[in-house]
């Protein structure tokens, strides 16, 4: 008769070792556009310190955590946001060989990100990843979904790195949300953290949209502005009108990252893609 083997659990997604290069990627690399282009690198310019701040977050509380599979997610969780942090500072470095300085927002977003965690408890640390986390697993689902929009990524390298993040994005993105449930975050922290969070990510991203247009002497650029305008707020084809529903279902009482369902569309992108897992 044989023993019965402990069941041996694995975490609900994978990490996958990326190794970027933006070698021959052009200045403009979003269909030539300066304002898409710089609306890409003002986010990229996000990731580093905002990602490590995520990490720091959950990594911070996860000795309350006592359910196995979730701390096998929280290791995948760190290792798969570790890999964004290198890719997109690998990112950052192409930017500048363009002359586009991002390690200048980047070290900004690193005193904010400390100012908060001075501030606050461990507790509204979470909260503010679970806001972020949110918003980013948003944003990338309407990117994997809008490929009228994904498409006008014309640098195949780019291409690639965005929607791989996108989609380990949404398979992580119930991970710091379950941390903050098991070690009681309630409803009023949550969206407390959020409306905050809101505030902040909003003016940051205007704050660096500026900086970046004005440094690339492109702030009286019309025709920039518009295409650019023109694809981010478009009421038809617009991308953000799409992100306002799934920003206004984090309110509801109830709320799961799980409830917004996109299994289906990250096992098409990761065939697309050829991932494996
Ligand atoms: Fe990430
Ligand atoms: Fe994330």
């Amino acid at each position: 008769m044989t023993a019965l083997q402990p069941l041996r659990i694995t975490p609900h997604f994978p990490v996958r070792r990326m190794d970027f290069s933006f070698g021959r990627t052009p200045r403009y690399w979003w269909s030539g556009d300066p304002f898409m282009t710089h609306f890409m690198n003002n986010l990229s310019s996000l990731f580093p310190y905002g990602e490590k701040f995520f990490v720091d977050s959950v990594r911070a509380v996860r000795d309350q955590v006592r359910d196995r599979q979730l701390q096998k997610d929280i290791s995948a969780f760190i290792g798969q946001e570790a890999m964004h942090s290198k890719e997109h500072a690998a990112y950052n470095e192409y930017a500048a060989e363009h002359g586009i300085d991002l390690h200048r927002l980047e070290l900004r977003i690193k005193v904010l990100m400390k100012w908060v965690t001075r501030l606050t408890s461990k507790k509204m640390q979470v909260a503010v990843t679970c806001a972020l986390e949110h918003f980013t697993a948003s944003m990338a689902e309407q990117l994997l979904r809008r490929e009228d929009i994904s498409l006008q990524m014309t640098d195949p390298r780019m291409y690639r790195l965005w929607l791989w993040h996108a989609i380990e994005e949404n398979e992580h993105k119930s991970v710091a949300y379950d941390v903050y449930q098991a070690i009681g975050g309630g409803y009023l922290l949550r969206t407390s953290a959020m409306l905050v969070t809101t505030v902040l990510f909003l003016g940051v991203i205007a704050w660096f949209q500026l900086h970046l247009m004005r440094k690339d002497g492109q702030l009286f650029n019309w025709k920039t502005w518009k295409y650019g305008l023109k694809t981010l707020f478009s009421l038809r084809h617009g991308y953000v009108p799409g992100l306002l529903r799934p920003y206004l279902d984090y309110f509801r009482p109830g709320f799961h990252p799980s409830q917004h369902q996109t299994r289906e569309l990250e096992k098409r992108w990761k065939q697309a893609l050829a991932f494996a897992g």
